[in-house]
């Protein structure tokens, strides 16, 4: 099997990249847009699950549909800990344990059972672990951590692959481009001529350096599987005295092979005032789900063109409708057999490499790489 033969798009639970990525935790949800007792239909990788928060406010992940005749268990209801389903009221507990049946034998119910999914509450995201066999112990990021204050993002849906915008993450080459709107917006230029990208192998994945004349180098972090890491000035503008340093991690997960979920959150190490002044910005500017993926698909069916958008926008919602134009606009899975490419695109090379190693590692039964997340990966220069 060579490599352009190893598919990296497709991630239903028998295709080799969807083993690969559920031998991860992955993000599935924002915590806070869980409400205690409340049930929904949720669907990652091409499985449909229903997540539920207990009203002791735990989370739990079980099967999509009831045991008995699978009506769809999100639009029953939750009581304490345990969900009843809304067509005959069989009730499961988070294990998804069958733990009372109306109107049928004792003892009927403790023979059904319906599956059920660890998860975790991490860094304001619900993960889960959707792999087989016991679940490996969950992934830290120990830079997010660290003091200060961590803001999960409102996740948006891309229509596209989610490895559109894996490909994207070791891309250093294209913000001069792709982002030229929102820099000469922000009141600066795009320097091109000589900018300078370069990747390596690292312990988590591809780091790419960027270098531009007279600027300090700056790192794209492409954490394996399906993670990226950067370091993001708030604002961009160069008068904006408000502007802060943010350490920036997103998750590209897949939902069906044609759409994906971008999980994004934000770690600035601010405290007192300083954090204050953070937050109330946040409010003010992106606690509201941005409208990349409807503003990005009027740019693609033409009917608007990036320098006509509302200059009212703020940066950061600039930067996700350019990002969409062109990820969204490589086709809904991108055909990278016609693909030429050249030297720019190194990172996007190597990180396909590594997962060309994997899947193939995977597919001969061998162990697969244990990415390490060292302190202080987001730091400046590391
Ligand atoms: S289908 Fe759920 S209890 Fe009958
Ligand atoms: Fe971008």
């Amino acid at each position: 099997m060579n490599d352009s033969e190893l598919d990296l798009v497709h991630t239903g639970p028998e295709t080799l990249a969807g083993r690969y990525l559920r031998s991860f935790w992955q993000p599935i949800y924002r915590a806070e847009d869980l409400p205690a007792g409340r049930a929904l239909p949720i669907k990652v990788m091409n499985e449909d699950f229903t997540l539920y928060r207990g009203e002791s406010g735990s989370p739990h992940l079980v099967a999509f549909r009831c045991a008995h005749r699978g009506t769809q268990l999100s639009t029953g209801w939750v009581e304490d800990d345990c969900l009843r389903c809304l067509y005959h009221g069989w009730k499961y507990d988070g294990s998804g344990q069958c733990v009372e049946q109306p109107g049928e034998d004792e003892g009927f119910a403790a023979k059904v059972r319906i599956r059920s999914y660890p998860v975790r509450e991490y860094l304001g995201l619900i993960f889960a672990y959707l792999g087989d066999g016991e679940p490996p112990p969950l992934r830290r990021y120990p830079d997010y951590e660290r003091p200060g204050i961590l803001v999960a993002m409102p996740p948006e849906t891309w229509a596209c692959n989610y490895f559109n915008r894996l490909d994207n993450d070791a891309d250093g080459f294209h913000v001069l481009f792709t982002h030229r709107e929102s820099i000469s917006r922000a009141g600066r230029m795009s320097i091109y001529q000589d900018r300078n990208v370069s990747s390596e192998e690292t312990s988590y994945g591809v780091r790419t350096a960027i270098t531009n004349p007279g600027q300090p180098t700056d790192y794209l972090r492409a954490v394996m599987p399906n993670v990226n890491q950067i370091r993001v000035r708030t604002g961009q503008a160069s008068a904006d005295t408000t502007s802060v340093w943010e350490e920036r991690m997103t998750w590209a997960v897949p939902i069906t092979d044609e759409r994906s979920l971008r999980f994004e959150v934000n770690h600035v190490r601010l405290d007192g005032a300083a954090a204050e002044a953070y937050l109330e910005r946040y409010q003010r500017e992106r606690a509201k789900p941005v409208q990349a993926n409807e503003l990005g698909d009027r740019v693609l069916a033409g009917a608007v063109r990036i320098p006509e958008l509302d200059r009212g926008m703020s940066t950061y919602e600039l930067f996700r409708v350019e990002d969409y134009a062109t990820e969204v606009g490589q086709g809904v899975i991108a055909d990278r057999s016609q693909e030429r490419l050249g030297r720019i695109d190194v990172g996007v090379i190597l990180r396909r490499k590594l997962w060309f190693r994997e899947l193939r590692a995977l597919a001969e039964g061998r162990p697969l790489q244990e990415w390490v997340i060292p302190e202080g990966m987001a730091d400046w220069g590391s």
